[in-house]
């Protein structure tokens, strides 16, 4: 920080700034806005300078699969976008994104049920994160409660908490988002007085938990939105990655006032280029082209020239079917290892699209805590618990099979199984320990309590098994 120059002191009434708590850490670690107090590394990030050794298999990421584009048409199809588009192509453009990628995104929605979106409604963003955090600051102020199912995306969580806002988890199942649930947790919001601003939900192949909201539960979610004047966030990056059916009808399409639809091509095309969009009714989109004006300016005009015109020359539909033949292939490996390896005990979740296998431990067994000897057995997931705002999901992780290749994915859940029985049995011999049968492990006298892995520190994680 710039000292005052010499001979000069603060001014009448001017405070000398406190000495900061840590200095020799972070001098400016007094300093920092509020809202950055919640902020946290991601599980997924943590994760990263790990999974990308080459001997770990890497069941944690949720990148797509990239290489299975036509990467030499997309590559003279952008060098000729400069060349042919000259100048245009790398000029600030405008806020609300480029008007013929907005008409062609309306083309996108139509696949899902939305016929009647209009370009003048869609924003353009810089992946649907960047339509996250617009609409999150366009509607939330600190102390307002966010609904979003129980586990929800990391990067929304993320987001939520940047805002400050409070976030209250909604129980999904097999079916998705339960309604009940939904109608439960806003009469007790309503009974505390709390300001619920959205529910925000990821109908389709959710992630982490794979699963898909069915269409019961899709009108059931409208009337009570509707009874409520509940405002819905739809977050659909993955609604045309289905193996085995047509896409659902959208939220969305069901109502275009009270819905907020969040679009993204980082799964259907790249997510380097970051081109995402929101639809909103008029009103919302003001508002939204407004922050985003004050975020970025614009979105980068050759990412959405890219996009455009991919979707006008190249076979995109094509592409998404060969994209989801894929990892069909690939959710079948997951699938079908986890069915011959995983110890009894162990459930998980069987998308039928998307990228993500969400699993269950057996009781007691805590992902977060395996998690070093995962990696030691060179696999790797994400654990529950960065799924969640409120500290559960201790038992779940999520699988994402979208990358590796099937016998690679074999080789993982392989990997995986055999930790998760070296956890049951190292579960088994402590309860022994509990019950007073105890013996030894490993060959030597072990003192209750004490993990032989990770040693005293950690071992009173067990202290919370029934
Ligand atoms: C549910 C969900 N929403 C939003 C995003 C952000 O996607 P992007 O910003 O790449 O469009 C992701 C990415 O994984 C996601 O899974």
């Amino acid at each position: 920080m710039a000292s005052l120059p010499p001979g000069t002191s603060p001014g009448p009434g001017a405070h000398p700034h406190p000495a900061p708590r840590h200095p020799r850490l972070d001098p400016l670690a007094d300093r920092y806005a509020a809202r950055t107090h919640g902020m946290k590394t991601s599980e997924i990030r943590a994760l990263f300078s790990v999974v990308s050794r080459p001997e770990v298999v890497s069941l944690a990421g949720g990148m797509p699969a990239v290489t299975a584009l036509p990467l030499d048409a997309v590559g003279s199809m952008i060098g000729e976008l400069v060349t042919g588009m000259g100048a245009q192509t790398l000029q600030y453009g405008s806020g609300q994104g480029d008007p013929r990628l907005r008409e062609r995104i309306c083309d996108v929605m139509a696949l899902e049920g939305i016929t009647d979106a209009s370009p003048s409604e869609v924003v353009v963003t810089v992946g649907s994160q960047q339509g996250l955090d617009l609409v999150t600051r366009v509607f939330c102020d600190p102390g307002d409660v966010i609904l979003a199912e129980g586990p929800s995306y990391v990067g929304a969580l993320g987001v939520f908490e940047a805002a400050q806002a409070r976030v209250r988890h909604v129980t999904m199942d097999d079916d998705g988002l339960v309604p009940e649930a939904l109608e439960q947790a806003l009469l007790e919001c309503r009974a505390a007085g709390d300001r619920v601003k959205f529910l925000y939900t990821v109908p389709n192949f959710h992630n982490p938990a794979g699963v898909t909201l069915s269409e019961p539960r899709r009108q059931a979610v409208m009337e009570i939105a509707d009874r409520y004047d509940l405002l819905v966030i739809e977050d659909n990056p993955y609604g045309l990655l289905g193996f085995d059916r047509e896409p659902m009808r959208a939220l969305r399409a069901r109502d275009d006032q009270r819905v907020i639809y969040l679009g993204s091509f980082s799964k259907t095309f790249s997510p380097g280029l970051r081109v995402g969009w929101v639809l909103a009714p008029l009103a919302v989109r003001e508002k939204l082209v407004l922050a985003t004006e004050a975020q970025v300016l614009c979105p980068p005009s050759l990412t959405q020239y890219a996009v455009a015109r991919y979707l006008d020359t190249q076979p995109w539909r094509e592409q998404i079917k060969l994209f989801t033949e894929l990892y069909r292939e690939r959710r079948d490996a997951t699938l079908e290892s986890l069915e011959a390896l995983m110890p009894a005990g162990t459930t998980w979740t069987h998308p039928d699209g998307g990228f993500y296998v969400w699993l269950k431990l057996p009781h007691g067994l805590d992902a977060k805590l395996m998690q070093p000897r995962a990696v030691n057995a060179h696999v790797a997931y994400v654990p529950g618990i960065g799924f969640y705002a409120d500290g559960s999901g201790r038992e779940h992780m999520r699988l994402s099979y979208c990358y590796p290749e099937p016998d690679q994915i074999r080789e993982g859940v392989r990997r995986l199984a055999r930790v998760v029985e070296a956890e049951l049995e190292l579960h088994a011999t402590f309860d022994a320990v509990d019950t007073g049968t105890f013996r030894a492990v490993r060959g030597g006298t072990q003192v209750p309590g004490v993990d032989p892995f990770v040693g005293p520190a950690n071992s009173d994680r067990y202290g919370d098994r029934g």
